[in-house]
């Protein structure tokens, strides 16, 4: 295991598994066992908007005796100023950057730049803490990750892309069942087959078109909106598109009986779930938006 200290986390890819393993166990760290950073201060720049990852980072950074200091597009990489010149100005007043942005390559610029570490709190490509949190509610509910199967049904995005690295990490087997022109990205796929075996994991793989055999037997059911942020203007298309992909009783009961049902939130209730499944007993998305907290606390006080 390598030292935590001062590193990025951009996507998972990053960890190796027992790493991965080590963060989830420091996120359940009672409170009075919690380091204290005082004097510490925090960059969270949302480029788009947030309801948990913001308050989650503040609340975090609160617990650890950081100072958050939350930004808008209006603050940062406005008025024409470069990558470099932001973060350069910016890591002479604070010892952590966290971004939430677009192109998955502006968090690269960042991270590239900053002498301070440097957490991705989602880009179009991949949304590593939500990546953490999930595998902490996984593993609280189900006592270990290695081995599961978790199949996420919907669009190839952001999240889709997390799963398979998550999983190679984990051990854990992954079907991605999406329409036809949204599929998960060819680069994440051969990532997550690249992680599993060089770590050795066992992780394997599963692209799927049809929801129903994607989800046959599996311990563990995710999905997520079909227009992320900045897709707004393709929702009525998706609409269309994903008719077929929805989250309901009739899907979820041919998993696992012991199956839970998992979504990073904010959800599109009537959309790519039913009310009658994200309000089932085996639904855990508010532990997983809670877990968000725990697991970001967690990596902050390692990289810190
Ligand atoms: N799941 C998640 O990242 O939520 P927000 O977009 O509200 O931060
Ligand atoms: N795929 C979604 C995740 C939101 C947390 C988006 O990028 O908007």
């Amino acid at each position: 295991m390598h030292t935590f200290k001062g590193r990025d986390l951009i996507t998972l890819a990053e960890l190796a598994p027992e790493e991965l393993a080590h963060v989830l166990d420091v996120a359940e760290t009672p409170p009075a066992e919690w380091p204290r950073f005082d004097g510490m201060s925090a960059a969270l720049i949302f480029m788009k908007p947030s309801l948990r990852t913001r308050v989650s980072f503040e609340v975090g950074c609160a617990q650890l005796g950081v100072h958050p200091i939350v930004m808008g597009p209006y603050d940062a990489f406005s008025r024409h100023e470069t990558v470099h010149d932001t973060i350069k100005v910016l890591e002479r007043y604070v010892e952590l950057i966290v971004l939430r942005t677009f192109e998955h390559s502006h968090i690269e610029e960042v991270a590239e730049h900053a002498s301070v570490p440097v957490i991705n709190a989602l880009t179009d490509d991949y949304h590593p803490c939500q990546g953490l949190a999930d595998l902490l509610t996984i593993r609280q509910h189900k006592g270990a990750l290695a081995g599961l199967t978790l199949a996420y049904v919907g669009d190839g995005n952001n999240m889709a892309h997390t799963y398979l690295l998550a999983g190679a990490l984990a051990g854990m087997h992954v079907r991605v069942a999406t329409p036809a022109g949204y599929e998960a990205s060819e680069a994440a796929l051969a990532q997550a087959r690249e992680l599993a075996l060089r770590h050795g994991t066992g992780s394997t793989f599963t692209v799927l078109r049809d929801p129903a055999e994607a989800v046959a037997g599996v311990d563990v059911v995710v999905t997520d909106t079909w227009a992320s942020m900045g897709q707004e203007e393709e929702h009525a298309r998706r609409l269309y598109d994903f008719a077929d992909y929805t989250v309901d009783d009739a899907l979820f009961a041919r998993a696992d009986a012991e199956a839970i049902f998992m979504h990073c939130l904010p959800a599109h209730r009537g959309e790519e779930v039913t009310d009658s499944v994200i309000d089932s007993a085996r639904s855990v998305v508010f532990d997983e938006a809670e877990n968000r907290l725990h697991a970001q606390r967690a990596w902050m006080s390692l990289v810190l």
